[in-house]
């Protein structure tokens, strides 16, 4: 018979923990030289907020069980109950206990004196082993009475704070499970915005995707915000281009503004990056067609670059006629302050009914420059770029492309104020 691991309990009964005691119906064990992994329960009581101080000293634990591990060479006994079934007062051993092995003999020796052994001794005695660990055994194992976690930090071995120890992080960053946790985390936030509002952008998860660095004048428009301009986000959704400028160099976040129309998109957004606490920059709800809304108080004639992110394409012409004046109104009328934004268009510009947004004008290129510079009230210069829009999703088994009748086109725009 190999070496077999055996769980040994005994409950301290409200008393000082005395090993050597005869104080549950279990034998008490003083010889400990042969027991190499043991914990300590706290069946019903949180771990005394005096222990932390105390574990170098002596300390008394009241209702406590000790559970270890005897790693002695000895024969298991005959029963297979578990451990707990073995220590419940509730389950003493109805048939006699299996014949002692020499070292049962010397536990159960009646006439020794028990040395007297507080708890603090075992943690003196084995610190680093206060858990037991999974030895193989077939004897089932005692599962932990209390959730530790509970005590909220309050141990000196659990720590509240974590962050990545230098080399820890590259290697998670290199492992697959970066990705495959981000990917679990994006998706179950679009499965929960598809279910607020069904926009195509969320479909295909362009809140993932940071389509400011497309667009035209994309370099100049860093350098503005390096200078110090502000920038709003119309209509930003999760504000991820808030987030993609945060992390440009020497652009301040204080600068940064979103408004969005619905409130749970925005809480999307700081769930999405966890940043609720550390995102400096103010993203919050607002109607762009209320004029009470906070961006005219605040921002008015104030900010430098104003993006229109698949915003302005969702409404029709005389509603976008509105949008492009509220523009001019938020925007600083200074050369190089610009509009910028993506919007799906059509070969020939025309209403359009989607089946999930509603009708909706599709600007060709002459329509898109003529709607601003007929309704700016200042030049400007339109840049624009345009390309047919096909989407493949991350595993590329789905593609997106818009009916070839549709004629639909990606339309990325900078609307350069000139003077
Ligand atoms: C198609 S999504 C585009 C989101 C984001 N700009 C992007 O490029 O991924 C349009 C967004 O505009 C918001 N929106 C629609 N009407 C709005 C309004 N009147 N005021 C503010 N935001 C609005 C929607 O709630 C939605 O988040």
């Amino acid at each position: 018979m190999g070496a077999t691991p055996i769980f040994e309990t005994f409950t301290s009964m409200g008393k000082e923990l005395d090993i050597g005691e005869p104080i549950t119906p279990i034998t008490p064990v003083t010889d400990f030289s042969n027991h190499s992994r043991m914990s300590v329960r706290l069946p019903e009581t949180e771990f005394p907020p005096s222990l932390e101080k105390e574990l170098g000293s002596s300390y008394t634990l009241p209702n406590s069980t000790i559970t270890y591990i005897n790693t002695a060479t000895i024969t298991p006994p005959r029963s297979t109950r578990s451990c707990e079934t073995l220590h419940s007062p509730l389950h003493a051993p109805k048939t006699p206990s299996p014949p002692p092995t020499r070292s049962r003999a010397v536990l159960n020796t009646p006439t020794r004196t028990p040395a007297r052994r507080s708890v603090s001794t075992f943690f003196h005695a084995r610190p680093s082993s206060m858990f037991v660990e999974d030895t193989g055994s077939s004897f089932s194992r005692p599962q932990p009475l209390n959730d530790y976690t509970t005590t909220g930090g309050k141990l000196p071995f659990y720590f509240n704070a974590y962050s990545l120890p230098s080399g820890t992080r590259e290697v998670f960053v290199q492992h697959p499970i970066v990705d495959k946790l981000l990917e679990a985390h994006i998706k179950q936030l679009r499965d929960r915005a598809w279910r607020l509002f069904p926009y195509p952008c969320v479909g295909m998860f362009e809140y993932a995707r940071f389509n400011l660095r497309t667009y035209p004048l994309h370099r100049e428009l860093l350098e503005l915000l390096r200078t110090g301009a502000k920038y709003l986000d119309v209509g930003c959704c999760f504000g991820q281009d808030i987030r993609y400028l945060r992390t440009q160099p020497g652009i301040d976040p204080m600068n940064l503004y979103g408004v969005e129309l619905r409130q749970e998109f925005i809480e999307m957004g700081y769930e999405m990056f966890l940043d609720r606490e550390s995102l400096p920059s103010k993203i919050a709800q607002a109607d762009v067609f209320d004029d009470n809304a906070w961006i005219y108080r605040e921002l008015t004639g104030k900010l430098s670059v104003i993006h229109l992110g698949y915003i302005l394409h969702l409404f029709d012409y005389n509603t976008q006629v509105d949008m492009v004046k509220r523009m001019m109104r938020l925007i600083d009328r200074k050369p190089g302050s610009m509009i910028v934004g993506k919007s799906v268009g059509a070969e020939a510009a025309g209403l359009f009914v989607h089946p999930t947004v509603g009708e909706m004008f599709r600007h060709s290129m002459i329509t898109f420059r003529e709607i601003w510079e007929e309704n700016s009230g200042c030049n400007v210069a339109v840049y624009l770029h345009m390309g047919k829009e096909r989407r493949v999703s991350a595993d590329g088994k789905q593609i997106f492309q818009h009916p070839a009748n549709e004629r639909a086109v990606e339309l990325e725009f900078c609307v350069l104020i000139l003077d």
